[in-house]
């Protein structure tokens, strides 16, 4: 039977948000401790447990059909790769950053000086767009550090709470762009696969779709039914059942999760009462 070949994160920030996403797709997968390889039990997929680096490559190879990897590193070495969904998970950017006590003005700084970074192909581009010409020292991690020891005047990383910047006495001073994990497709997958690509993507969607969204419950004196229905589109149209107590109305809805609190706010002002909020598994539009 034809299996599509999926690489994710051996080890790091995407691993376990990746594994759920492919788990809360329905698939279940046997991962032993230390497994490189691991077979679905119900979805014809083999799970690839690889280093992030080394994740493009098997794409271009076609040596994995597709993969859960950060936008960050498919930037850096991943020309030639499709993306085809944004994941909403690891949302970090790539910035760079100077010591705390560094004057800074503008990108032109970077003029002629040392930047330590794992990112040389995206800075150098992203410099030369901007005429700015450094000397680069490629590090594999730790990057941070490189000021504090002397080793360049600035570094390029990925930044998400900031922390690693901030106990290392780093600022930043320019963000070169966001990144989130997203799915990506490897230029040489077969047609038989592209199949299941679609079944699984399909999947994915359903669950990021879910997990934008919140179901809604709530009680509704009939005379304000329709004020409250105008604040609350749904899907199609919200359903409101009857209570059993005689003028008052169950309503159900759907609700974006960004929009979520301003609506309840509004919601409760329009004469809502009771309102229950619950997740939602699966979604499928
Ligand atoms: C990354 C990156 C930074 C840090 C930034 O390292 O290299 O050091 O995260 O995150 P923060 O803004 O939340 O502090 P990671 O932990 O992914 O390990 P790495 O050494 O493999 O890059």
């Amino acid at each position: 039977m034809t299996k599509i070949r999926i690489a994710i994160q051996k080890s790091g920030r995407l691993n376990e948000d990746s594994i759920k996403l492919l788990k809360d797709c329905g698939i279940s997968i046997d991962n032993g401790k230390d497994q490189l390889k691991a077979d679905a039990r119900n979805f014809p997929m083999e799970v690839f447990y690889l280093r992030n680096g080394d994740i493009p490559q098997y794409l271009k190879d076609g040596v994995v059909d597709i993969a859960i990897i950060g936008e960050n590193v498919l930037i850096e070495k991943g020309e030639g790769i499709a993306i085809h969904e944004k994941l909403g998970f690891s949302k970090c950017k790539v910035s760079l950053a100077v010591p705390k006590g560094t004057q800074y003005s503008s990108v032109q700084d970077f003029q002629g000086k040392r930047i330590a970074t794992s990112y040389p192909n995206t800075v150098k581009k992203y410099l030369a767009g901007k005429n700015v010409v450094s000397d680069l020292h490629i590090i594999n991690g730790s990057v941070e550090i490189a000021p504090n020891i002397g080793l360049a005047d600035a570094i390029c990383d990925i930044v998400s709470s900031g922390s690693t910047l901030f106990k290392n006495n780093l600022k930043e001073v320019e963000v070169m762009f966001t990144s989130e994990a997203v799915l990506a497709v490897s230029p040489k997958i077969s047609e038989d696969r592209k199949s299941i690509l679609s079944k699984l993507q399909f999947r994915i969607q359903s669950v990021l779709t879910a997990r934008q969204s919140k179901y809604i419950l709530l009680n509704v004196p009939n005379d304000k039914l329709d004020a409250i229905i105008k604040i609350i589109p749904g899907m199609r149209s919200p359903t409101v059942l009857p209570l059993a107590e005689e003028g008052w109305s169950s309503v159900h809805t759907v609700l974006d999760k960004h929009t979520f609190w301003e609506v309840i706010d509004e919601l409760k002002q329009a004469g809502a009462e009771g309102i229950l909020v619950c997740p939602i598994e699966k979604m499928v539009l």
